[in-house]
């Protein structure tokens, strides 16, 4: 049976770090170290530098996904790449990722699903591996977010960060036990205004998007693991989008997860949008955490709104 699977990831996070007490002071915000994360559980983000673009983020996450993978650049014929914060209309950033990667063949393109980015680029991914459309795909996540913030809306512009993402996902015939198990894409328009960027800036009804979280999160949880008659004893890890720790905490419960067992970046990266599922899958996969053979549960839901999630053996 052919399928996708993850033969490398990475991560890219740009240098300069801003703690909550330096943003707030930077921007002169009337907020606090403790108001941010409390509600929150962000410590800190990442901004990138001016004249960083996400499609520079985003090659060199995929530069660390294609080493470990020991894949060579040339093996590429498919670039996916899932942002909110495209560098241009045209080119794609993903055609411009192609292009730093030194790839003159195959294709690349952008996808738009805000936070729920990543689980859809890896949902269409898989189908194009498994329908044979191509054989290595590197599939990204990249978001220059705090260009589209409005510094004078603390309830927002204390929430986000910068960063990119990428696993390398190869079509194999005899996977094993491996690869993606299954992609479950949703989304509902009526929820548009709830969090959209209008005017060139995010604009968020964060109790509104909070309320909706928890409950579509966790239907799309239970799709996942229905569909591949799987229970939630079964779940190794949970890679959550990374929005707020209260949310993540409320699926690791969901799930019967100790806490150990939930990848958690939002506290050091903030909220990276499309970035921060696989930002989070490099990190434990650099560290140790994630291993070969293990059940990665992944979910997110964004503007739109849009929600999912994706399973997949490593
Ligand atoms: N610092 C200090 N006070 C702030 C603040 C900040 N950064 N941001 C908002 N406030 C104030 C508000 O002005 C309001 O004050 P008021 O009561 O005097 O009017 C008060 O805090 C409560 O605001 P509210 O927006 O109702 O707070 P909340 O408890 O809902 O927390 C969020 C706000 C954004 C942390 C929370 O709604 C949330 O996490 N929502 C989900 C957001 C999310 O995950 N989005 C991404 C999805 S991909």
């Amino acid at each position: 049976m052919l399928r996708s699977v993850i033969a490398g990831t990475g991560g890219y996070l740009p240098a300069r770090v801003l703690t909550n007490d330096q943003l707030a002071e930077a921007y002169n915000l009337d907020t606090s170290d403790a108001w941010i994360s409390e509600r929150t559980g962000i410590r800190r983000r990442h901004m990138a530098a001016p004249g960083e673009s996400t499609a520079d983020m985003a090659a060199a996450a995929c530069r660390e996904a294609l080493a470990q993978a020991g894949a060579d650049a040339s093996e590429v014929d498919a670039i996916i790449l899932a942002t909110a914060t495209p560098d241009s209309a045209f080119p794609s950033t993903a055609t411009r990722v192609q292009e730093k990667l030194g790839i003159h063949r195959g294709f690349s393109f952008d996808i738009s699903a805000a936070c729920t980015g990543f689980i859809y680029a890896v949902g269409v991914a898989d189908s194009m591996l498994r329908s044979g459309a191509c054989r290595c795909a590197l599939v990204i996540g990249a978001e220059a977010f705090t260009r589209i913030l409005d510094w004078t809306d603390r309830g927002t512009c204390v929430l986000f960060g910068d960063g990119a993402g990428a696993v390398l996902l190869r079509a194999e015939d005899e996977p094993g036990e491996r690869g993606i198990l299954s992609t479950h894409l949703h989304s509902d328009g009526r929820h548009g205004d709830i969090l959209q960027v209008e005017g060139g800036m995010v604009r968020m009804a964060g109790r509104e998007v909070f309320r909706h979280a928890v409950s579509k999160l966790a239907s799309a949880v239970d799709e996942a693991l229905a569909a591949n008659s799987l229970a939630k004893a079964d779940v190794q890890w949970l890679v959550p989008h990374q929005a707020n720790l209260r949310i993540i905490d409320a699926m690791g419960r969901k799930l019967g997860l100790p806490a150990e067992r939930v990848v958690v970046t939002v506290d050091r990266h903030a909220n990276t949008s499309a970035a921060s599922i696989p930002l989070a899958l490099a990190e434990a996969v650099r560290d140790g955490r994630i291993r070969q053979g293990d059940l990665v549960l992944m979910e997110a839901i964004g503007g739109g709104l849009t929600w999912g999630a994706a399973l997949a053996r490593f």
